[in-house]
């Protein structure tokens, strides 16, 4: 039984149902504020605290949840890294102007969490939650058969709430990327940039305020088409030689969120990558910081991979 942590008890981590995790067991909650603190306790039947050492002095803990925003992220996990803990935290890693306002400067942070993790022999995760949709992971499975070839073009879009994810997916999908150019309206509301990738395929992924809930993603390969819509929607591929595939109906629930943190904590005990690890957290981190920084340059932009050859996790390819 792993004994988790839940270090940040706001509006968000609520939907964090470790209850629903196999081998889990919430023994302790941490937050500033002390009502928070103490309404969560009462929650899971467990002691509060509103120092995060005490409650590591104190506690037997295994894993911490800290859903805290993205200006407090590094202090907080940088600290549980340090206490030798698993980590599951949000998306992005960083972000002094918040989420949306992805810039270069935010990756010193990250990088130097990348470093922190690296020496010590624990998961970092990061809730990029679309990877425990079926639709995604099916559409992925598809793309290792090898049967719609190699990837020739990538188009995502989603509601602009979505960005971090979007671009998360769309690495995922369709590869490591290697230059952006980005353009936005007026307060960053619809954003919109072009890609090309290391393979040297395109892309392009856009995000919309006026658009409503969803996404979609096309994957286009040489021998054939696949596509993803919506987070608990469906996913179909067409071939060339005519064959189309479906995601089987039966599969199409969705509890993407438990999936996601049962993948995080059986990375762990089988001591194997997450798909959303923390390169997964940086690389999506670089994407955005550079696309963010073509709309303010008007100029396409390289994107700096810190430590490529870590970076490159199985899961891009
Ligand atoms: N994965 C998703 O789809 C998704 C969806 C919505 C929000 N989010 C992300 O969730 C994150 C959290 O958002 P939220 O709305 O829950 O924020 P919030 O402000 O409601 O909650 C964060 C809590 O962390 C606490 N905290 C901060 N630093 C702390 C520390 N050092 N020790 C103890 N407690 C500390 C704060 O007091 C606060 O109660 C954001 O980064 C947001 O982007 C992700």
């Amino acid at each position: 039984m792993y004994k988790v942590a839940i270090l940040g008890c706001g509006g968000h981590g609520k939907g964090h149902i470790w209850a629903k995790v196999p081998d889990c067991q919430v023994v302790a909650v941490c937050d500033l504020v002390e009502q928070r603190a103490r309404d969560r306790a009462a929650v899971y039947g467990v002691p509060y605290y509103l120092d995060a050492d005490e409650m590591f002095e104190k506690e037997e803990i295994d894993i911490v949840d800290a859903p805290v925003r993205e200006k407090d992220r590094f202090e907080v996990v940088m600290k549980c890294l340090q206490y030798g803990k698993h980590v599951y935290t949000e998306k992005p890693l960083g972000g002094e102007e918040g989420q949306l306002k992805i810039k270069p400067g935010d990756l010193p942070k990250v990088r130097a969490m990348m470093d922190e993790w690296q020496k010590h022999d624990v998961q970092l995760g990061i809730c990029f939650c679309l990877h425990g949709t079926n639709n995604i992971r099916w559409v992925k499975q598809q793309i290792r058969t090898g049967d719609y070839g190699s990837v020739a073009a990538v188009s995502a879009r989603a509601f602009s709430g979505t960005w971090p994810h979007l671009v998360e997916m769309f690495r995922y999908l369709g590869g490591e990327v290697d230059e952006v150019f980005g353009q936005a309206d007026e307060g960053w509301r619809s954003r919109s940039a072009t890609v090309r990738f290391a393979s040297g395929a395109v892309g392009n992924l856009m995000t919309s305020g006026p658009m409503g809930p969803g996404y979609q993603i096309k994957w286009i390969g040489q021998q054939g088409e696949l596509q993803v819509d919506n987070s608990n929607g469906t996913a179909r591929g067409r071939l060339k030689s005519g064959d189309e595939r479906a995601l089987p109906d039966e599969l199409a629930r969705w509890a993407m969120l438990t999936q996601h943190m049962t993948d995080f904590v059986e990375s762990i005990k089988e001591h194997r990558p997450f798909v959303a690890d923390g390169w997964a957290g940086l690389r999506q981190m670089e994407i955005d910081a550079a696309i963010n920084e073509s709309i303010m340059t008007g100029e396409p932009i390289k994107v700096e991979r810190y430590k490529p050859e870590q970076g490159r996790t199985v899961f891009t390819e």
